[in-house]
């Protein structure tokens, strides 16, 4: 009988056999699978263990002080955070379409992670990567959602292909909801453990057209308030997911007090799934979806008008792009 108790502490003592004295590096998204398979080699390992984590200045409202305060609070790691906001926007400087946006943050990603990784190697003797695949990940061996062939996937946990590294997996036996109840086990905030999926491009694949630092701040406070009402009316569990999509070529004409407005509009996307590989509209409240848009367009001056998605997938993906 596996209780969550005897799945660390079994996990705890393999990852001491594999590590031995040596140190491990973690990469963390912010997501649960990476956070969880660091705080188990924490654990294990203690301070020889260094997380990092690239701030792409793609990340939601909040995110970064997720990680570098709750996070570190709970779990004491040691971590770096690397700022590379300015040259994420550099390397999106001109392009909107889909696929080049992504692999451009793909590449750009590796080549952050690959560097903090030789500044740590020049450190100490880190000669482990800890990776957060799960089971089902292990078996479909080709990524967690079944769509890498639909668009070129990006996330912490499939980088970076290093063979100067000895992967360390404590993941790799358990699915999602057995890492969410180790992520409790190890005293991870409610906030990381049940996180939602968020795309490793983040908001950049939200944002339909050229990524820029003002469309950057008008998204993120709309995903916000968005946020906080799903929250607040308790919906939390209910939706897999509800992106909220910047369509920044697009303007309307608005009118707000006696003047005409000429903003964008934003999509909210919230989707019901149990696997992110089919999905169905999620039929949110009225009076939800009342306050977000006029939330929204009372607190964000850009935004003039807030549009519901409501395709299922197929046809859609869930994400814009
Ligand atoms: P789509 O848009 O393909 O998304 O229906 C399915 C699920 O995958 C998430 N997603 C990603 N996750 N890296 C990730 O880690 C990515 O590049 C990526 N693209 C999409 C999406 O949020 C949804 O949950």
């Amino acid at each position: 009988q596996w209780t969550t108790a005897s799945i660390v502490e079994d996990q705890v003592a393999r990852i001491r056999q594999q590590i031995g004295a040596g140190r491990a590096i973690c990469g963390l998204s912010g997501g649960v699978d990476s956070a969880v398979a660091a705080a188990l080699v924490q654990r294990a390992i203690g301070d020889r263990l260094t997380c990092v984590f690239v701030d792409h200045g793609l990340l939601r409202a909040g995110e970064r002080t997720q990680v570098e305060r709750d996070f570190v609070a709970a779990t004491g790691v040691n971590l770096v955070t690397v700022d590379a906001r300015e040259r994420f926007l550099d390397a999106l400087a001109g392009f909107s379409d889909p696929e080049e946006k992504r692999k451009i943050i793909g590449r750009e990603f590796i080549r952050v992670f690959e560097q903090a990784e030789r500044d740590l190697k020049a450190q100490g003797d880190y000669r482990f990567l800890v990776q957060g695949t799960l089971y089902p990940d292990v078996v479909e061996s080709g990524g967690g959602t079944g769509t890498s062939n639909i668009k070129s996937h990006h996330n912490v946990g499939g980088l970076p292909d290093d063979l100067q590294f000895e992967l360390v997996e404590p993941l790799r036996l358990l699915f999602k909801d057995e890492v969410r109840r180790v992520g409790l086990e190890l005293g991870l905030p409610e906030t990381i453990v049940h996180r939602q999926p968020f795309p490793g491009p983040g908001l950049g694949i939200r944002i339909i057209g050229e990524v820029t630092a003002d469309r950057l701040e008008i998204l993120r406070a709309a995903d916000a308030i968005a946020r906080e009402e799903l929250t607040a009316a308790g919906l939390d569990r209910d939706i897999w997911q509800c992106p909220v999509v910047l369509l920044a070529d697009v303007r309307s004409v608005g009118v707000q007090g006696d003047g005409r407005t000429y903003g964008h509009p934003v999509v909210l996307r919230p989707v019901s799934s149990e696997d992110a590989m089919t999905a169905d509209w999620t039929r949110l409240p009225y009076d939800v979806l009342e306050r977000i848009s006029t939330r929204i367009t009372n607190e964000v001056a850009e935004v003039n008008r807030v549009v519901l998605d409501v395709t299922s997938k197929p046809p859609g993906t869930i994400e814009w792009e």
